[in-house]
């Protein structure tokens, strides 16, 4: 059988987008191996949102010349965002790549394998343009999206679900727009029969996708509607969607997080600074105080919702006074926690044709490190709010730590709460999947702890309300199963 590694850098659709690649070339008789070596097929989905993720791609690439030189019939491949924005340069510093592939044609991979192993030619397919893009794109809707392989994913009851790509909004420091192509929404019949198709795989949760999932739009049909049209599917218990634009974030759609039990009240909505000025020139389309605003509006519709944010620190023109306001904002917004990230200059947007990288290496560095002890410091105040109370837990299978330690017994798992929380506690291996009660007993920033409960206080809380105070505790115990 022939061999196919996959590295994937980057965000959820390209997660996403690397499991459907495996999918489809599972299809043609491949299987996964563990590292370039010991594969015949070694593809990389690479990411451009930052420098950072492209210098890994190119250093990996550059390790693997020598292995290349040794092994000509091998086929190296760079798909995704870099493979769309800089074909010209891959060539250039990576002259032994045999594919090159951009988001929009993914599907064709298969056969673009198969015309290097047969020609031994570089084979390219990326977008001409935004607008070819879309034309791509949308066929890509219709033979590609379903085609999941539950394998590749990191457990079966999981699964991401895209209801749309691209994005129009134009931020002044992201590539997104440009590399992905317009924003388009998929049609929601196709939405809805995906995600029963997962449910009857054994997903019982589905994170809808979309670079911003809250402007989804299929004629008058909006996010609030679909997550109404998608709530009755059987065996589907959860249903989450990220992540959101603050201007998009409406009434309506707030309604239907309250309203549909099965909608996750988390949101995760990028705030990016706290300062009017820097968000002006970041092209955001709203102020501090519309943010402000929202996060008030969110928090009166959606009783016990959670929230996070992304932040981008040194910014062009970020002052220490803008920086402050930043930091004000992470200090009083309440986030359950937030993605910091030092700003890149990407060539191809407005930000790096307009504004010069004026912000010293140093000083990012320091913002990003003194915004993150302030983001950790109301991650620990609102985790520790949650001592004595008892949340309902996603099972997601061992924890990072759990063969560490324990041979025999239960071992630590880790899940997650519907407000999206992190919980380790010690249970038998078996509960993955399940949906278990736990007394959460201690707290840091990142992480709940807990006892899983067991008997009739286990079972799901009908009110869908994962913060009732833990009551009952006398008769909960810890469960001790033993492993097979
Ligand atoms: N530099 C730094 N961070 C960026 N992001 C997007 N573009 C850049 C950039 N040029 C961040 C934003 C976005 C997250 C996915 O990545 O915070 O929300
Ligand atoms: Fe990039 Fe802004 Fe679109 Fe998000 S909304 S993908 S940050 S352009």
């Amino acid at each position: 059988m022939p061999k196919l590694y996959l590295e994937t850098v980057g965000c959820q659709m390209n997660v996403l987008d690397s499991e459907l690649v495996v999918g489809s070339l599972r299809r043609q008789g491949y299987e996964l191996a563990h590292t370039p070596e010991q594969a015949d097929v070694i593809l990389f989905n690479t990411c451009s949102v930052r420098q950072h993720a492209e210098d890994k791609i190119y250093s990996a690439l550059g390790r693997l010349r020598p292995h290349k030189r040794k092994y000509p019939d091998k086929v190296i491949g760079v798909l995704g965002c870099m493979a769309q924005k800089d074909q010209e340069l891959i060539r250039k510093r990576a002259p032994h790549v045999d594919l090159i592939v951009g988001t929009g044609q993914l599907a064709q991979l298969p056969a673009l394998i198969r015309n290097v192993q047969e020609t031994g030619t570089l084979q390219i397919a990326l977008s001409l343009d935004r607008t070819a893009g879309r034309h791509e794109v949308e066929r890509s809707f219709e033979s590609y999206d379903p085609l999941r392989d539950p394998s590749m994913r990191p457990n079966r009851f999981q699964a991401y679900v895209r209801i749309m790509i691209g994005c129009d909004k134009f931020c002044t420091y992201c590539i997104v727009p440009s590399v992905r192509g317009p924003e388009q929404s998929r049609p929601p019949e196709h939405i809805a029969a995906e995600v029963r198709q997962l449910a009857g795989e054994g997903c019982k949760e589905v994170t809808l996708l979309g670079q911003t999932v809250n402007s989804y739009k299929y004629g008058r049909l909006r996010l609030g509607d679909l997550l109404a049209k998608i709530h009755d599917t059987p065996g589907i218990e959860r249903i989450k969607f990220i992540t959101n634009f603050p201007k998009d974030m409406t009434d309506d759609l707030l309604d239907a997080v309250r309203t549909l039990p099965k909608v996750c009240p988390y949101l995760h909505v990028p705030a990016q600074s706290g300062c009017d000025d820097v968000l002006r020139r970041m092209k955001r389309l709203y102020t501090v105080g519309f943010y402000n605003d929202m996060l008030a509006r969110s928090r009166e519709l959606v009783p016990g919702v959670a929230i996070s944010s992304d932040f981008i620190v040194g910014f062009s023109g970020e002052t220490e006074e803008s920086f402050e306001r930043t930091c004000d904002l992470v200090r009083t917004g309440g986030f359950k926690n937030s993605f910091i990230f030092k700003y890149s200059p990407r060539p191809g947007t407005k930000g790096h044709e307009l504004y010069a990288d004026d912000i010293p290496e140093e000083v990012k560095k320091r913002r990003n490190n003194d915004l993150l002890a302030i983001q950790n410091e109301v991650s620990l105040q609102d985790h520790r709010r949650m001592i004595g109370k008892r949340v309902e837990v996603l099972v997601e299978g061992p924890s990072k730590n759990a063969w560490k330690h324990e041979t025999t017994g239960p071992i630590q798992l880790t899940g997650r709460t519907p407000t999206d929380h992190i919980v380790v506690f010690d249970g038998n291996p078996r509960l993955a999947g399940a949906t278990v009660a736990v007394d959460v007993v201690e707290a840091t920033a990142f992480t709940l702890f807990g006892d899983v409960v067991t008997g009739e206080h286990a079972t799901r809380s009908s009110d869908g309300d994962d913060t009732a105070p833990a009551k009952a505790l006398d008769t909960a115990t810890r469960i001790s199963l033993p492993i097979l």
